[in-house]
């Protein structure tokens, strides 16, 4: 690749995360500028952006309500000390999030990324039963193939070996359901899948083992995007709410990628009509422009802490940059650039570009190597078949591939993933499809 001069010094310094860095440093993807659907590559070509960034830019790129958002509060109030201090975009940002998320879950608590969401969700759990005299409720219990973040606890709930092998033996006291994925007869689903509700009961086989008294909260994502995109079977989400209800235990969803539009509502919890006692979000929250996060809880779970003396901190925890302005600006700029443009239901499943969507992600069935298709709003999941002894290099290669042909994928495992901006058109979805076409059909 001809690299500009000036746009890149030595490659070798930067350790870049979650990336094949020798793969990488000997051929060099670089990205120097984006736009509505596009990146702008170092080479000068415009490439489609088919993941929204990493799930996160929804409403696209350099979204002029979200820059003119930024660039006014640099100058007005670049930070606010988090802890003991307020600034009021922190106070509006809550209340209009707290306004798009359905029933009790008003109580918003700032963070940077989805993994700071997840510990402070899952921090919050536990706290909330010690706050209300169950302080024996410590374990959690995560999901295998789940992903929630690289620190220790999500790490810990997480269910992705990769992401957890080189690192010891992790948080102790926490159990995992097992994943929804691979039954047979959910392949080539539209849509949510008919088969796997009874794997909800794995909940029940977990409070028969550890009883339910030392159970504090199941954590999940309504929809795993990380692990390859594996849909919720019918009825399932709504079975763990119920089960966790009879028990006293807390239900956490995961809506890091679900979140602000992914599947046509505002949030997971819409679309299914579950309500979990904490929410976690990150990612679309700010379209990615500023890392920013955000716990939603119920207001029971504020309510229990605030007792004690009024000038003692309640709940010990929070980052130097929670709720910090300029990311508080972007969420605001991007708040109104959703709403603005209907982005947040416009992939609903009744939708006609929804449908097109659909139909697209399946008209991939029959060829060569593809076992799976998933979708759900504008997510897809296509599935390959893996390369004898060589997991991964199937879709990886496709990846590859696409980046020339001008299109950006991601790819777990040998199930590519897209997941693009909610301002997509029916000309991007054909120029994706078309594209991934091509390649699977040469594909070794
Ligand atoms: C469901 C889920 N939780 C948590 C995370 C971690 O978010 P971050 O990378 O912002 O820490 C992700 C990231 O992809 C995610 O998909």
């Amino acid at each position: 690749m001809n690299i500009p001069e000036n746009t890149v010094g030595d490659l070798n310094s930067y350790w870049m995360p979650f990336t094949a860095n020798r793969q990488f440093k000997s051929n060099p993807r670089l990205i120097v500028g984006a736009d509505g659907m596009y990146f702008k590559t170092a080479d000068g070509r415009d490439v489609l952006d088919g993941i929204a960034g990493l799930w996160c830019c929804n409403a696209g790129h350099n979204r002029p309500k979200i820059v003119e958002a930024i660039q006014k509060q640099a100058s007005e109030l670049d930070y606010s000390p988090a802890f003991q201090m307020g600034h009021p975009k922190q106070f509006e940002l809550a209340e209009r999030l707290a306004n798009l998320m359905p029933g009790d879950l008003n109580k918003i608590f700032f963070t940077n990324s989805g993994s700071e969401s997840v510990e402070t969700a899952l921090k919050m759990a536990i706290a909330y039963h010690r706050a209300r005299g169950e302080g024996h409720r410590t374990r959690l219990i995560g999901r295998e193939k789940g992903y929630h973040g690289v620190n220790f606890g999500g790490m810990s709930v997480g269910g992705m070996s990769p992401n957890r092998k080189m690192f010891g033996t992790l948080v102790s006291g926490v159990d995992h359901l097992r994943h929804t994925h691979g039954i047979e007869e959910n392949r080539f689903s539209k849509g949510q899948p008919e088969h796997g509700v009874e794997l909800a009961d794995d909940l029940i086989r977990m409070i028969e083992l550890h009883d339910a008294s030392t159970i504090a909260a199941v954590i999940v994502e309504p929809l795993a995007g990380s692990a390859g995109v594996i849909l919720p079977p019918k009825g399932y989400l709504q079975r763990l709410r119920k089960i966790c209800d009879q028990h006293g235990i807390l239900l956490i969803f995961d809506e890091v990628i679900t979140g602000f539009g992914r599947l046509g509502a505002p949030f997971a919890t819409n679309y299914f009509d579950v309500e979990p006692d904490l929410v976690t979000t990150a990612k679309g929250l700010a379209n990615g422009v500023i890392p920013m996060g955000a716990v939603f809880a119920q207001d029971k779970i504020y309510d229990a802490f605030m007792t004690g003396p009024e000038n003692m901190v309640e709940f010990f925890h929070g980052y130097t940059f929670s709720g910090n302005p300029m990311a508080c600006a972007a969420a605001m700029g991007t708040l109104d650039t959703y709403e603005e443009e209907g982005l947040l239901t416009r992939a609903r499943p009744d939708s006609d570009l929804c449908q097109y969507w659909q139909d697209a992600v399946h008209a991939l069935k029959g060829l060569p190597n593809v076992i799976d298709l998933r979708n759900m709003g504008f997510i897809a999941g296509i599935e390959l078949s893996s390369r004898e002894g060589k997991v991964g290099a199937r879709a990886f290669d496709a990846f590859l591939q696409a980046y020339d042909a001008g299109l950006l994928i991601r790819t777990t495992g040998d199930t590519i993933a897209l997941s693009p901006p909610l301002i997509i058109e029916k000309s991007h979805i054909d120029f994706a499809f078309d594209t991934l076409t091509k390649i699977l059909k040469n594909l070794e």
